[in-house]
């Protein structure tokens, strides 16, 4: 099956709206025309979104633009929070949907992310759901139960295109930021468990379709181990990302 890596950058809550405007020019010099084989995809916060899309617009770039999170309502009484045609008319393409951190800080569940799961495929925008373990659940052995159980409940309710259509980012929690990291081995484990997750959803089309990204500690020198695993599509990277040389060095190890 030939599925085409994407590779995500999550800028997280870093970047003022002009620090992400030079952040998204020096990655698109540092990628050259390298870009065609791969999907790339950065993640501003809301803030950056417009001044990212107007230079990814004018310097005619052909990189994805995703937000970070999204409400499921079109618009309303929702004080604080940004819908999916917020974003389709600042020609967002993708968005981060359940990362761990807005599940530790901001009281998303899986029931939630089903709802922003939906949302977005309704106004086009290519979810990126997020799934991974706790240090203490890998420990007690529960990881792939764990997993498959964010995954059935996160993407409940989808129709069979929708879920080919489907990219998952498994982050184990522990791995996030740290500088740790599953064997490529161990993490394809993971991978494999979602893909047949989806598999035992929506059939077997979707599930060899649907792409799964690794996520957590993803750098210039682990990136092709992930890679070169059957079942991973790619990567969703945090803290590398905010570097346009790392980042662009991720990208080429999926080429
Ligand atoms: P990290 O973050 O690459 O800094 O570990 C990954 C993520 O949280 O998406």
């Amino acid at each position: 099956m030939d599925r085409r890596m994407l590779v995500a950058g999550n800028w997280k809550m870093y970047t003022t709206s002009g620090e992400g405007a030079v952040l998204v020019q020096d990655i698109a010099e540092e990628l050259d025309d390298s870009l065609s084989g791969v999907e790339v995809v950065v993640c501003p916060p809301f803030t950056g979104i417009k001044a990212v899309s107007t230079v990814i617009e004018l310097d005619h770039l052909t990189m994805g633009l995703g937000a970070q999170d999204v409400f499921w309502e079109q618009e309303g009484p929702f004080t604080g929070a940004i819908s999916p045609r917020m974003l389709t008319e600042l020609r967002c393409t993708h968005v981060i949907i359940g990362h761990s951190e807005r599940r530790e800080h901001f009281g998303e569940t899986d029931e939630t992310v089903n709802k922003k799961v939906h949302a977005a495929f309704r106004a086009g925008l290519q979810p990126i759901v997020c799934c991974g373990e706790t240090l203490a659940t890998r420990e007690a052995g529960n990881t792939d139960a764990f997993v498959r159980s964010q995954i059935t409940s996160g993407v409940a309710g989808l129709d069979a295109e929708q879920a080919g259509r489907l990219v998952v980012a498994y982050e184990p929690i522990w791995a996030i930021g740290t500088g740790r990291t599953p064997t490529p081995e161990s993490a394809n484990d993971v991978a494999r468990a979602i893909r047949a997750t989806i598999g035992a959803m929506y059939g077997p089309p979707a599930a060899m379709q649907m792409r799964v990204l690794y996520g957590g500690s993803v750098k210039p020198e682990n990136a092709k181990m992930f890679f070169g695993e059957p079942d991973i599509d790619g990567a969703l990277v945090g803290g590398a990302s905010l570097d346009a040389k790392s980042f662009a060095d991720i990208v080429r190890a999926a080429l």
